[in-house]
């Protein structure tokens, strides 16, 4: 078995810059999943498939095998980058209106087996932290480390305000939250791979902790677990 470090949890938890992190501590490679179902999303609108939350499904599903997903490193951002048909769409994905989408594109089964294929085909590689919904359910089972990362809906709305305004977006902290309740629902009660903790993952609760104690939680579990 590779080295593959599972991280799920809600959404804002502070997955990804934790994983960013941890893997540049330990020289993995960060593969952020969420970026890959947001990169579907924003292609679906660009296509005319997403119209007023309303989804063309079948219409998404025939286009599905002319999209080609990548990530590429930026040692600026220090980031795995992601691609969409040869475009850096990193900013792109990252808008209110892609976060306030990518849930019912997220349950579609065919992108799911689409990304879970091109997930595992990533981790082909030695020493992987791969965050998402389903890492360490779905697509690794057996990953020996799997970190379930959450914290009340409350603080994670004001983290994801917080960072939005800091970047000059204009939302309202109602607006954030109503997203990150929505989401929350959709994504624990969709039928394909919903959001659950592993039965052998560890919590972490992070409420009470900045990101770089979430870090240093984290470390000393995957530490533990891979000696
Ligand atoms: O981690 P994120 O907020 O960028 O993820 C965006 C959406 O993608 C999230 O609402 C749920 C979905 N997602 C998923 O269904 N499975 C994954 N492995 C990762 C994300």
């Amino acid at each position: 078995m590779h080295k593959i470090i599972a991280i799920d949890g809600h959404s804002s938890t502070g997955k990804s810059s934790l994983s960013k992190q941890i893997s540049k501590q330990l020289g993995f490679i960060h593969i952020d999943t969420g970026a890959m179902y947001r990169a579907i999303t924003l292609f679906a609108m660009r296509h005319g498939f997403l119209e007023n939350g309303e989804v063309d499904k079948m219409g998404l599903i025939e286009k599905l095998d002319e999209i080609d997903i990548k990530f590429d490193y930026n040692a600026a951002t220090e980031k795995n980058e992601i691609i969409l048909n040869g475009e850096n769409v990193e900013k792109e994905i990252r808008t209110m209106e892609v976060s306030n989408n990518v849930s019912p594109i997220a349950k579609i089964d065919e992108v799911r087996t689409l990304l879970v294929k091109i997930q595992r085909a990533l981790a082909q590689e030695d020493g992987i932290v791969m965050d998402g919904r389903d890492i360490g359910t779905v697509v690794f089972p057996d990953a020996p480390v799997k970190i379930f990362l959450t914290a009340s809906a409350h603080v994670r709305a004001q983290r994801r305000y917080d960072e939005l305004k800091a970047k000059g977006v204009d939302v309202t902290l109602e607006e954030v939250t109503a997203n990150v309740n929505a989401r929350d629902k959709m994504d624990s009660e969709r039928a394909n791979s919903p959001l659950k903790k592993a039965e052998d993952a560890v919590e972490v609760n992070n409420d009470d902790l900045n990101a770089e104690e979430t870090v240093e939680a984290v470390l000393k579990i995957i530490k533990e677990k891979l000696g």
